[in-house]
């Protein structure tokens, strides 16, 4: 395997020490079956699909890599150096719970095309041909569009735009290299984290927004262009999650607009949500990883598909 180390600059959020280290970092070893006999032999039949879910320590990319594990895709989880510890975890949980070979954990920046190509190869390698990629990793950061630096803006387009369109296009080479999938197989599959920020602006976010809009264009031409080749490309917009991203902007923009912790999203989602509450992961898991990875989709392409408990309507 080649090694290489990374360049890039971490978001502020993440910037616990990134370790000089091989990029392509398979990180979990096989653990001790739970599940044998009968359901395994099953469950094997079925890991002939595999994804990969970028950003997936934690937060929505951790309940799509679950809900796809629970499918029977086989998964490898991803992210940056700094989120290492919580994508190990999940990958042994997976393999305990569902047996060996389910997931494995590589770590990558998607903002580098060279890491991403990689990864690519490292999760072909040990779970097999890639079925589905999932483009989830993103960054948030706040503020007036005229107090923001040239690096925040960069950094935000570079992950959340650039990192989909390293994944978009190496997924894609690597899937139309494999040929077409096996008989009775979902069909290829890519997906990209947009967001509601897509369709409603935001004060205060406006680099996150435009990556956002970016990334569900991207899509759309994307699934023109990959129709051929069989391979649906589809995005999704989250409304307002629970997740880590959404704790700092609680306390970001609180700290701006004179409100406590926890008063922010609140605010936001009695003004803003039809069904009333604050969206869970597991809300997107189930339409990426139950219905956009999953069969059903398959005459769905090119769509971004609103998850926001009716916060914008499409
Ligand atoms: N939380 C929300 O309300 C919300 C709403 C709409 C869209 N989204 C989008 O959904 C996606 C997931 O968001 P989340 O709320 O789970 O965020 P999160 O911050 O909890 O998780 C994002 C993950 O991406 C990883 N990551 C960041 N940069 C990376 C890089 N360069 N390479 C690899 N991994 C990287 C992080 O380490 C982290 O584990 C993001 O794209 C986000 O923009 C979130």
């Amino acid at each position: 395997m080649e090694f290489h180390y990374s360049r890039m600059r971490l978001p502020l959020s993440m910037l616990a020490r990134r370790w000089a280290q091989p990029v392509v970092q398979p990180m979990v070893q096989p653990m001790a079956r739970r599940c044998i006999g009968i359901e395994t032999a099953k469950r094997n039949s079925r890991q002939k699909r595999t994804a990969i879910v970028t950003g997936s320590s934690r937060g929505i990319g951790e309940a799509i890599a679950r809900r796809l594990a629970a499918e029977g895709y086989a998964v490898t989880i991803n992210d940056i150096a700094a989120n290492k510890a919580g994508a190990v975890r999940l990958a042994a949980e997976l393999n305990e719970t569902y047996g060996d070979g389910t997931s494995t954990g590589i770590i990558a920046d998607v903002t580098s095309a060279l890491e991403v190509k990689s990864m690519i190869e490292e999760s072909v390698k040990q779970l097999g041909p890639l079925t589905a990629m999932v483009a989830n990793a993103g960054i948030a950061s706040v503020g007036a569009a005229l107090d923001l630096s040239d690096e925040d803006v960069a950094q935000t387009m570079n992950v959340n735009f650039t990192g989909v369109w390293n994944c978009y296009t190496h997924a894609a080479r690597q899937m139309i290299t494999q040929g077409p999938v096996s008989e009775g197989s979902t069909g290829y599959k890519i997906l990209g984290a947009s967001s509601i920020a897509a369709y409603k602006p935001f004060p205060l976010l406006a680099h996150y927004c435009a990556s956002k809009g970016a990334v569900r264009s991207l899509t759309q031409v994307f699934a023109i262009e990959m129709a051929q080749h069989k391979i649906n490309v589809n995005c999704y917009a989250p409304g307002i999650v629970g997740t880590s991203m959404w704790d700092r902007i609680d306390e970001t923009l609180g700290k701006m607009q004179g409100r406590q912790k926890g008063e922010t999203v609140q605010k936001f989602v009695t003004e803003l949500t039809a069904m009333g509450r604050v969206s869970v992961p597991e809300d997107v898991a189930k339409v990426v990883g139950g219905f956009l990875c999953g069969p059903d989709s398959e005459f769905v392409t090119g769509q971004n598909i609103v998850v926001d408990g009716g916060i914008v309507f499409s």
